[in-house]
């Protein structure tokens, strides 16, 4: 089974355990490659949507995992076991991802979160709630950057400032040249709109000080 640049990325941050959740599976591809490729022993296939659950279900028979993986129709985490270790919340807005989050009956010890908007939002909710971020990483596909990350519980309080709440607390020390890619693009895009601006006699202070702040991440 060979897996999207993005469901890869996320499956590599799956830590070998004896069970996973995908919350909002849809299509159910992630918890099979996991179970095909031995990373997990039990897996629930998790979806609100009767239509996308029924997609996984069709997948997960075709692969005769029916054994190893669970399909539950319902919102979220909320009728998952708390014996579950990682948790996969891929493909959805950082809105309804904490959300789904703040719902969860349950704190499970690894968290791997791929939002597809405010990813400052979910490091925020993972600070927040004694989540230490191990782990991130980056992937261009389809002209979209998608930045994964994994957390794991902790008892300890855990402090992120805005520059690593927006950037990424290891994306920024890894300097990923996918990542690095990303703001130099960024930085041309503003750098063009201040120019255009210039030439009318204008000046957009917030435009001014976002360059500046990538400037400083990219050249730290
Ligand atoms: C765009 S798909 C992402 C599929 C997959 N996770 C991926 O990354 O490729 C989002 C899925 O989340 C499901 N979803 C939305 N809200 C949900 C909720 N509150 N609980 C569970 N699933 C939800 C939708 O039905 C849909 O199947």
């Amino acid at each position: 089974m060979i897996l999207s640049k993005r469901l890869q990325a996320i499956a590599n941050q799956v830590p070998s355990c004896k069970t996973m959740a995908d919350i909002g599976t849809d299509h159910g591809i992630l918890p099979i490659y996991l179970c095909l490729n031995h990373r997990i022993n039990q897996a629930y296939a998790c979806d609100i949507a009767p239509k996308s659950l029924n997609k996984a279900i069709e997948k997960i028979k075709k692969y005769h995992l029916e054994k190893q993986i669970t399909p539950l129709l319902g919102d979220g985490m909320k009728m998952l076991p708390q014996s579950v270790e990682s948790i996969v919340i891929a493909g959805m807005g950082g809105h309804l991802m904490t959300k789904i989050l703040n719902e969860s009956p349950h704190f499970h010890p690894h968290l791997i979160l791929q939002a597809n908007t405010h990813m400052e939002m979910v490091r925020m909710w993972l600070m927040e709630n004694q989540y230490v971020i191990v782990d991130e990483s980056i992937v261009f596909e389809k002209k979209q950057y998608y930045e994964i990350i994994h957390a794991k519980k902790t008892n300890e309080s855990i402090f992120y400032d805005d520059f690593a709440l927006k950037y990424g607390p290891i994306l920024m020390q890894k300097k990923d040249p996918i990542w690095l890619q990303k703001y130099h693009q960024l930085l041309i895009t503003y750098t063009n709109i201040d120019r255009q601006l210039q030439q009318s006699q204008k000046k957009d202070v917030k435009l001014l000080q976002k360059i500046e702040e990538i400037k400083k991440i990219v050249q730290d």
